[in-house]
Order: C-alpha cells, then structure tokens, then sequence
C-alpha cells in the first residue's frame, strides 16, 4: 500500500518498469542499428517523453496536432506527426509549428500535399513530408508502390516541400503480423524511386508487436526506423501476445471491492468509464487481476466491474484493493485525468493526462 495514493480507482505507472522497458526496446532497435522515434500517443506527457528519447532515440512521433503543439512549447526538436492534416486552419498551425522545430508529417493524397503546399509556401517556409504507405494494417497509406512513388516524386518536385521517407503502421492485434509482406511493399517503393533517381531518406514503421517481432529475428532490411509507442507500458494485450510478461506492464488501475454477492462473484469500483471496452483477445476478461489471476472481469458497467471466480478460490473481501492490468493503455489513459508515477512506495511523479479524448 502507497501512502497518499487518492481514493479508488485510480492508475499508477511504476516507473522502474517504465524505464526498464524503454531501456529495452533502446536496446533492441540499437543492436539491429535501427533509429528509435518513440510515438508518445499513448500518454502525451512530456516526461515520459524525455524519459524515452534520453536514452538515444533519434525524436518523437505525435498523432495529432495538438499533440505536436504541445510537445514543440514542451522543447522537443524532431518530431513526425503521423496523421494527414487536410483542414486549412491546422495546416496554418503545422506551418508556424515547422518553423520553430523540425516538424514533418505523413501524406498519402495529392490533397493533402497541395494543401501543405499552400500552406507553408504562405508562411515562406519548407515541409518534410513522408509518403504513407499501407503494409496490412488496412487503414490509412497507398497499399501499392505506384501511387506511392507518384506522390513521392510530387514532393520532390514541389518548391515548397521535400521528401522525408515512407512511413507506414501496422497496428491492430495481429500475432504475428506479416513482415514479409510489408518489407516487400516498402521495398517495392524504395526500387521504384530509386529507378527515378530519387533517394528515400527514412523508412518508418509504427507499432509495438511488430517493433517486436521484427527485430531481430526478421530484421526488415528497408526500414530505418521503428515508432513503438505502447512498450513503455504494455498491456495484458501484449501479455496475451506472448510478447511480454505481466511483470513487465507498467500500467495498473487499483479498485476496491465494493461488493461480494454471492460466493463467486465480487464488485469492484471501476467500470468501462476507466478499463474501457477493449476486449482481451483469447481471454474473455476486461483486464488481468494481479492478486487474483484466475478472475475474470465478464461485465463492465459504467463504474461498476463484474468479476467472477472459480468456487474453489478464495474471494477478496469487501474493502480489499486489487490491481488490474488493463488490456489497453490507451483506452486507460484516455479516461483518467492523472496518472501516478510509483518507484517502490512512494509516488515520485504526479503526471496531468493532457488533452483527453474528449470532444471539445
Ligand atoms: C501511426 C502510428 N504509429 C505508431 C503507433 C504506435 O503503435 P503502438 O501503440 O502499437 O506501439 C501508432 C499507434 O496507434 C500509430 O497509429
């Protein structure tokens, strides 16, 4: 027990595990010479941020403007923002952000180069932009290497912008995703342009499971840099993956049992508003109970969580705290206004969630 943690539910980092884990992933990129940009989505907190670029991470990735505007006032240098912005007035924004730091964005549509364009040509300044490409994730970016390479000699051509690489996300829940396949998309663009005389300066790939099962046993020869962003913390998701243990998930949310109803169910103080709905794949929980590893969490309300033991197990007493891994970070981060940095008993940092997930 932590002295003056606040009333439940709350969430805690440990931040010896925060650290571990980035030390780790630093380790592991920098033994296959791959270039770290941690995608500091997850938590948005300047900080972690310069907890995770410290140990040699060559900037930071964002997810959306705002993100960028924050970490740029908070001294960031070098930062990707991996989302295409196609609204004037944030393209105005990004404009001033790039002339105060090395900021570049993602593109995967003439439009949204044009508006770029324009945009940093009316703040007499220069874009990097990356061409986004596809490689499974089946979301944003061109799935094949033609129009990719067009865009990209359409940047080379513009006056007012310059080509920083391709950038590509794979995401999800696969297991075990397809390197194969995105290695040979990327490696297909880098061929096509290098025909054209055009050199790819970067090629940056996002996601923790794929940063970890591509090096370094896959090793994807045409991508220079990798974008993890939940491996600071991981999540009972990426335990289930087997990528990690759950001693290695830095992120917990303590409960108090409210409730114990009959002799094999309990009632905890949190409900989707926190854990949120992110289902375990393989597991039908909605977060890992450390204490109680055979428990289930089969129903969340509001803030209300359901659990379910087998009757053989001993069942945690009312007013008994418990901690729970959650399956997501980001769903968690995104509901809580504070997190709780922990190192052994005692809280070392007491973190603001900036810009929640909320509408404004
Ligand atoms: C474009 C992009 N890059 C990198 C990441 C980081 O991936 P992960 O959260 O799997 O570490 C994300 C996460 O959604 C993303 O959308």
């Amino acid at each position: 027990m932590i002295p003056d943690t606040p009333p439940t539910p709350y969430l805690v980092a440990l931040v010896e595990t925060v650290e571990a884990n980035i030390n780790a992933m630093q380790r592991r990129l920098e033994e296959s010479q791959i270039d770290l940009r941690p995608h500091i989505k997850v938590h948005r907190i300047p900080e972690l941020g310069r907890m995770q670029t410290s140990p040699g991470a060559v900037g930071i990735a964002c997810q959306t403007l705002e993100e960028v505007e924050m970490m740029v006032t908070a001294g960031f240098g070098d930062i990707l923002l991996t989302n295409s912005i196609v609204d004037r007035k944030k393209l105005s924004r990004l404009a001033a952000l790039m002339s105060q730091a090395k900021v570049a964005v993602t593109a995967d549509s003439d439009q949204a180069v044009d508006e770029l364009s324009g945009a940093v040509g009316a703040s007499g300044g220069k874009a990097s932009v990356y061409v986004e490409c596809d490689i499974g994730g089946v979301r944003t970016g061109y799935a094949e290497s033609g129009p990719a390479a067009a865009l990209a000699m359409k940047i080379v051509r513009s006056q007012f912008l310059e080509f920083g690489g391709l950038a590509a996300y794979l995401g999800g829940n696969p297991r075990c995703p397809d390197i194969d396949a995105a290695e040979a998309t990327l490696a297909e663009v880098v061929a096509r342009l290098a025909r054209a005389g055009v050199d790819v300066p970067a090629v940056s790939v996002g996601g923790t499971v794929l940063a970890m099962r591509a090096w370094p046993d896959c090793s994807p020869s045409t991508v220079t840099e990798a974008r993890p962003g939940n491996y600071s913390f991981f999540d009972a998701t990426k335990v289930e993956y087997g990528l990690v243990g759950y001693e290695d998930c830095a992120l917990r949310v303590i409960s108090t049992v409210i409730s114990r109803p009959n002799p094999t169910r309990v009632i905890l103080d949190v409900g989707w508003r926190i854990l949120s709905n992110n289902e375990l794949p393989g597991r039908p929980t909605y977060g890992h109970i450390l204490e109680y590893p055979d428990a289930r969490v089969v129903r969340l309300y509001t803030e209300h969580a359901i659990v379910e033991l087998p009757g053989s197990s001993s069942l945690p007493r009312i007013g008994e705290l418990v901690t729970i891994v959650p399956n997501s970070c980001d769903g968690v981060l995104a509901s809580v206004d504070t997190l709780y940095g922990v190192r052994g008993a005692r809280i070392e940092h007491v973190w603001g969630l900036w810009e929640r997930a909320v509408l404004k």
